[in-house]
Order: structure tokens, then sequence, then C-alpha cells
């Protein structure tokens, strides 16, 4: 059985060369613009998004080269949302991976044109040539990665997160907040490492059009089956993800983190543990990680990445 953290390893390698390789072959200018969104997207960072679409694709048959650029989509997504995440206008956070935040070091106006330009780059990655998946599950991808960070995922749950400041949030509106805000990018990382592998061979072992027309449409109920448990799965792990990194921000040691402890309280941020208490939020996290990984039992691919991943997330220290 391989392990979390050798995997783990394997997939930093891969996704930071695939995104080195794509920052280099752009051209040196504007040179602030493009220091940077090498400074957000390459120095530190877990890879967790991309650990999520390795470990499915893979336990599905899909190929580390093509899984790259769908990793690389996924992590700069997340790396435009941090990178806005700490400006004074949201979060007015100054450390960030150890480092000033990309605003401290770059200055407003460049930290969110790097933000804006990572967005772009996501879906520059989905379409590259060189990604071997067949267009119409390019597309596709497309779509899912779009709608994970647009209105009904990321980006509204943030302004969910700054609309909740300094108020009290019920449990059901404070969940609504955290699945969008961080667990729809998640979800979709799994789903996007899923759909990169058996779309494609879907695609590629049937070519007639009228199959070619219903892909993504109308899949067998196998298909369906998995990709619906897995679904449920990037939910409770990505919920759990951010109930834990709530914890972090009143448990967790800056040095380690990379953040400033405390940052939500100073901020008067809704979190799970504002709500409930560091403990409370600590068992709830831990619940969610089980109904994670509940979840997976039902799917007869390999998941034993996936388990170990909604293990890490609610034990990590950073
Ligand atoms: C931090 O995400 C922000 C959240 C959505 C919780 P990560 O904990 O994945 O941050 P990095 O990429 O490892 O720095
Ligand atoms: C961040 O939530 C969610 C994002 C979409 C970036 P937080 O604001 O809690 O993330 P950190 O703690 O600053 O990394
Ligand atoms: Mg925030
Ligand atoms: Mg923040
Ligand atoms: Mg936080």
């Amino acid at each position: 059985m391989q392990q979390l953290s050798e995997f783990f390893t394997l997939v930093q390698q891969r996704v930071n060369a695939c995104m080195q390789y794509k920052l280099d072959s752009l051209p040196d200018e504007p040179q602030e613009l493009k220091e940077a969104m090498k400074y957000a997207l390459l120095l530190g960072g877990k890879r967790a998004r991309p650990y999520l679409v390795y470990a499915t694709g893979i336990a599905y048959g899909a190929s580390r080269r093509d899984l790259d650029y769908v990793a690389a989509a996924v992590e700069c997504i997340h790396a435009y949302s941090l990178i806005h995440d700490d400006m004074p206008e949201m979060d007015n956070d100054m450390l960030r991976r150890g480092q000033p935040t990309v605003h401290a070091k770059f200055g407003a106006a460049t930290a969110l044109l790097a933000g804006d330009t990572l967005q772009a780059l996501a879906f520059d990655f989905l379409t590259d040539d060189k990604c071997r998946i067949v267009d119409e599950v390019k597309a596709k991808l497309c779509g899912v990665l779009a709608r994970a960070a647009g209105f009904c995922g990321m980006c509204g749950g943030q302004a969910l997160d700054l609309k909740a400041e300094h108020q009290h949030l019920e449990q059901d509106a404070l969940e609504h907040l955290h699945r969008l805000k961080t667990g729809a990018l998640i979800t979709s990382a799994v789903q996007m490492g899923y759909m990169a592998a058996r779309y494609e061979d879907a695609y590629r072992n049937q070519q007639s059009d009228a199959v070619a027309h219903a892909l993504g449409f109308v899949e067998s109920p196998q298909l369906n089956h998995d990709l619906e448990l897995l679904t449920v799965y990037g939910q409770k792990v990505g919920l759990a993800f951010q109930v834990w990194d709530d914890v972090l921000d009143v448990d967790g040691d800056t040095a380690v983190i990379g953040k400033t402890v405390g940052s939500d309280e100073a901020h008067e941020k809704s979190t799970y543990v504002s709500l409930m208490g560091l403990e409370k939020a600590k068992a709830y996290a831990q619940q969610l990680s089980n109904e994670a990984c509940e979840a997976l039992q039902g799917i007869s691919a390999n998941t034993s990445l996936l388990e170990q991943f909604a293990r890490f997330c609610v034990n990590r220290d950073h």
C-alpha cells in the first residue's frame, strides 16, 4: 500500500515541475507580475488539491502525465484564492506559507493581477495541447472547475465569509459557507481526477458519434455510482479540511502553519471554533473524516490514498 507521505512527495514533484515549466515558458515581461505569480504558486503549499486529483485519477487508470495539467489547474485557482483572501479588503493577513503575503511583498495592484492571471492560467492548463485528454472531456473539466471557483463555489463562499464577520451564524449557515469557500474546490479536485480517467476511457473505447454526444450526460450506472460516492467523499473531506483550518487558527503554531495564529478571532470571523469551541470543532472534523471514509466503502477502485488523506486532513499540524 502506498503511503500518504510518499505520495505527497510524488504529487509535489510532478505538479511543481508542470507549473514551473509553464511559468518559464511565459515571456519575461511584465516582470513584476510574473514574479508575483511564481511567488504565489511555487513557494510552499501542501498541494492538497493536486493530491486528490492524482489519487483519484490514478485509482481509475488515468495517466500521471495527463493528470499533471488537471492538478496544476486546480492549484492555480487555489493559489489565486489565497492571494485575494489575504488582501486588506478581505482577511488582511501579512503572513502566508511562512513568508510575506503577495500584496505585502508586491503591492495591491500586482497582487490583484497575479490572482486574476492565475485564474486564467488554470484554464490555460486544462486546455493545453500537450495534455492528451480528448477535447470533449477537457471542456467538461473546464466547466467543473469554473463552477467550483465561481458564484456557487469559492467566490460565493468568500462573499458569505466576509458578510459573516462580527455575526453569529447557525451551524447550517456556517456549513453552507464552508462548503462553498473551501469544499467546492476540493470536491472538484476529486471529480476531475475521476472524470479525466473514466470519461476518457469511455470516449476512447466507443467511437460512435452517439456515444461522444452522450459523454457526461448518460454514463453507465457504475460510472454514476462511483462519481456520486466520490462527490460525497469530496464534500465531507472538504468541510473537514476547513473545520481543521479553523482549529489550526486557534490551536496551531505560527511557525508551523506559516500563517498568523489568531487571525480569525482578531477579525471576528465565523468559524467552527467560534461556533462550537475548540474541542467540539476537533471532534466534528473527526466525524466528517469518518463519514468521508464511509462514502469510499461502496467503491471498488483502490481508495487507500483517499482514505489516508481524509485521516491526514484532521490530524495535520499545518
Ligand atoms: C488554506 O488552504 C486555505 C483553505 C482553503 C483552508 P491550504 O491549507 O491547502 O493551503 P496551502 O496551499 O497548503 O498553503
Ligand atoms: C480561505 O479560508 C478560503 C479560501 C477560499 C482562500 P481562510 O481565510 O480561513 O484561509 P486561510 O486560513 O487564510 O488560509
Ligand atoms: Mg478568508
Ligand atoms: Mg484567510
Ligand atoms: Mg483559516
